[in-house]
């Protein structure tokens, strides 16, 4: 495929601009076409872009029948996920779908299942696999210095205003799920990737505020998905470890922290301290025994999503992109966790 493939972005909205952003920066895409079902954001959007007009649309299958789209961004809400990613397989798209990929594990299954089997490219935007201090977090566990792995502890923690509408985030019919669809899910990614695989887990969420304004202004709506979730978990390699995310960690603003112990050195990621400072305490390698030392990343651990989406695109190598398979995974956590919840009891994965 051509460097300056041509992408169709399918939601004009938060996420849908910063994808547009990053594609005018790297100058790997050529943003071509867009897709909103609001009209007015659509083409704000589209012409910030340069989007023409007739390359406009609210109805995505019209944007997918566009023989010139090499690729599509579905970046709208959750409940759109499947069906997008659906119909982007039976378009034979190759795609980059937002997280969490699906409200329910059986949907997140098929679209696995679906692009596999049809061999479509694909990403799924884990887009904190792409922080430098969790890439080389992940390549110093991966090389074994770190000897066995005992614990895992992540947090991924925000503080909002408890007043935000209640906007399709907060409804389980169009989220899945709440806090731990939205941020729980890159959590789990991150442990996964740097670490590997959960086993088993147990958990327990709750809703602080039952009930948001609505967003039209007229009185409030009832909230049924989770404000936060708070886990313990063991993995495929033996470890344990403690998780939590949250949207009510006051004064938070975006506030991720991974900690990796082993039986020879330890590494703790720190967001809040800078995506580019690794802290590692290995004995001899990287500083006195019981210190943390503030290593710098080396430069080939940065690595942009949207430059790993054009590489996957072009048949090259995926740089550590998340995959539908890796989505379908997370999902598969994001389902035992809420029936763990639920149920008051330990889940295998
Ligand atoms: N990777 C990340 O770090 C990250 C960050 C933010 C959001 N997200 C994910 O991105 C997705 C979108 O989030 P957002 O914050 O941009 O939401 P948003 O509400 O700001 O934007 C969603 C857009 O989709 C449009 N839309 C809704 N239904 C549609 C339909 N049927 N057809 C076409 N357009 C439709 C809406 O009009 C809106 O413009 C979510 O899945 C979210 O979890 C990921």
């Amino acid at each position: 495929m051509s460097k300056t493939a041509r992408i169709g972005i399918l939601g004009a909205g938060g996420i849908a601009n910063e994808h547009l952003e990053q594609i005018i920066e790297c100058k790997c895409f050529v943003p071509y076409a867009i897709c909103d079902n609001n009209t007015a954001a659509m083409q704000e959007t589209g012409t910030r872009f340069g989007i023409l007009n007739g390359l406009q649309f609210n109805d995505y299958n019209e944007l997918l029948q566009c023989v010139h789209v090499d690729a599509v961004i579905i970046a709208t809400p959750n409940f759109m996920h499947y069906p997008m990613a659906m119909a982007a397989i039976q378009a034979k798209k190759p795609f980059a779908l937002e997280k969490p990929v699906a409200l329910t594990l059986e949907d997140a299954k098929e679209i696995y299942e679906a692009a596999t089997a049809a061999n479509i490219p694909n990403m799924v935007c884990f887009s904190y696999r792409f922080y430098p201090a969790l890439r080389y977090a992940k390549m110093i566990v991966d090389s074994g210095e770190l000897g066995e792995i005992h614990h895992v502890y992540g947090q991924y923690i925000q503080g909002i205003d408890t007043h935000t509408p209640r906007l399709w985030r907060y409804e389980k019919s169009k989220a899945g799920a709440g806090t731990l669809g939205d941020i729980g899910s890159h959590l789990i990614d991150m442990a996964r990737f740097v670490a590997g695989e959960f086993s088993e887990v147990v958990a327990q969420d709750g809703i602080i505020v039952n009930e948001r304004p609505a967003p039209n202004g007229e009185g409030l709506l009832p909230v049924d998905v989770d404000d936060y979730i708070h886990f313990i978990a063991r993995m495929e390699n033996g470890a344990t470890g403690t998780f939590a995310s949250t949207k009510f960690a006051f004064g938070r603003k975006n506030a991720q922290r991974l900690e990796v112990y082993g039986s020879k050195g330890a590494v703790v990621y720190d967001q809040e301290k800078g995506i580019n400072k690794l802290y590692v305490c290995i004995g001899k390698t990287y500083g006195r025994t019981g210190e943390f030392v503030p290593v710098d990343i080396p430069g080939e651990f940065q690595v942009k999503q949207i430059e790993a989406f054009q590489s996957i695109i072009s048949g090259k190598d995926r740089k550590l992109a998340a995959s539908v398979e890796d989505g379908y995974r997370v999902q598969m956590m994001i389902d035992s966790l809420i029936r763990s919840a639920q149920e008051r009891r330990w889940i295998k994965i």
